[in-house]
């Protein structure tokens, strides 16, 4: 095991101060901002990348042979080449597009529609976001396959034993979640995929809430496809890829068709370029991209150790101070846990409680967070959600645990 890296080591004010938006106020108050689960904040070097795209190199990707062309296709490839060195997986490997949500209906529709069939089945987690399901049920709808789910334990943790029971020959793909976005739970994703491998199911791990709070070495996985989005790791929205081993990239056919894609077309049929070429067809989020290669230098310049280890150090004081509160129900408490608690005041409804913590400055989400089903695990329809991201200080988690006891009294 590495030794834990030295927080102390970095000047986390000056690193906050990288981050304009954190210096605004909301409703007269300075911003607490907690709902980095959802997207996160963009440091001044993305913005200025994405800005400078626009004012100096402004061209579409490989197209034209000018001068502008070249430099933003080089622009563009370079980042493709970045997040695969930050993710420890070949570029040629990385289709770059719209984020998760994309990156699972692309193997969706060109992995598992053209290959389940009725009998099979995709086995999923009760903590799967809206995202790893949906794509799956259309799937299933469309090829007669089954979906079978993985349930979890109380205090969040995925019920190891009940996966791996669930692992019967007739599951094809299992979609699992690297971090859960509403509990925090860190799943053993290389243990998981070892037995899956072992009983030959192709696995896909959602990795949205992984990649921006440690380091996530996708090769060492063992997985076959993972999924993850660029929006919640300091990068601009709409930006984010799938990893594909290279035998599946291969055998998979495109998802939508177009322009860029391909080798040569004619009225006969068309060949299509190699991947991950292949999958990205029309005009790419050029500027978006190459904003997600400058999120990745400012991590990498960060370092995802020191990340993770001042993550775990808030998150720590966190819930002491949710748990001086008293009166809260939080979902969630599994050991290995991310950033990120989702709690109720008792008797209170979750978007009341946000309302009123967004009159404090306090930004949090309430809702189901695109996980219907583990809602209904805890027999809830909502519940608010503290998300941290690095940029996240000590005093702020004071300022929302003082906040929040003030809005308990109020609902109480
Ligand atoms: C675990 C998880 N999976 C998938 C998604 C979907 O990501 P996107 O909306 O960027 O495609 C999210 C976003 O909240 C998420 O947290």
């Amino acid at each position: 095991m590495n030794a834990p890296a030295d927080v102390s080591a970095l000047d986390w004010a000056a690193v906050r101060a990288d981050f304009p938006l954190l210096g605004r106020e909301v409703n007269g108050k300075p911003l607490v901002y907690f709902d980095n689960a959802n997207t996160g904040q963009k440091p001044r070097s993305v913005i200025e990348t994405v800005d400078g795209f626009y004012r100096r190199h402004n061209a579409n990707v490989s197209r034209a042979v000018h001068t502008l062309g070249s430099e933003a296709t080089e622009a563009y490839e370079g980042a493709r080449k970045r997040l695969a060195r930050f993710a420890n997986v070949r570029p040629d490997e990385l289709v770059l597009c719209s984020g998760t949500t994309f990156a699972i209906n692309l193997v969706a529709y060109s992995w598992a529609l053209p290959r389940l069939k009725p009998g099979d089945a995709i086995l999923l987690t009760r903590m799967e976001h809206h995202a790893n399901i949906v794509p799956w049920q259309l799937v299933a709808e469309r090829t007669g396959a089954k979906i079978k789910v993985a349930e979890i334990l109380p205090d969040g943790t995925l019920d190891l034993d009940a996966l791996y029971a669930a692992m019967t020959p007739e599951v094809k793909l299992l979609g699992v979640t690297h971090v859960s976005n509403v509990l925090g739970t860190v799943n053993p994703v290389r243990e998981i995929c070892r037995e899956a491998r072992r009983r030959g199911i192709v696995v896909l791990v959602d990795g949205s809430q992984a990649l921006p709070h440690r380091k996530v070495d996708i090769a060492a996985i063992g997985c076959d496809f993972y999924a993850f989005t660029g929006h919640k790791m300091c990068g601009p929205t709409g930006t984010g890829a799938l990893w594909a081993r290279k035998e599946h990239l291969a055998a998979m056919p495109p998802f939508i068709g177009g322009g860029e894609m391909i080798k040569e077309v004619s009225f006969d049929g068309t060949v299509f370029n190699d991947p991950p070429h292949k999958f990205e067809a029309g005009t790419p989020n050029i500027a978006g991209h190459i904003g997600l290669g400058a999120a990745v230098d400012y991590l990498d310049a960060l370092g995802m150790d020191r990340v993770e280890a001042r993550e775990t150090e808030l998150l720590a004081h966190l819930q002491e101070e949710l748990a001086a509160i008293g009166g809260l129900r939080v979902f969630g408490t599994a050991k290995e846990k991310a950033a990120v608690v989702s709690f109720l005041v008792e008797g209170a409804h979750a978007h009341d409680l946000a309302t009123l913590l967004d009159l404090e400055g306090v930004a949090v989400r309430s809702g189901h967070h695109c996980a219907h089903p583990l809602m209904r695990y805890y027999g809830v329809a909502a519940t608010c959600r503290a998300s941290l991201a690095f940029y996240n200080t000590h005093e702020e988690i004071e300022r929302f645990a003082a906040a929040l006891k003030k809005v308990r009294g109020l609902l109480a």
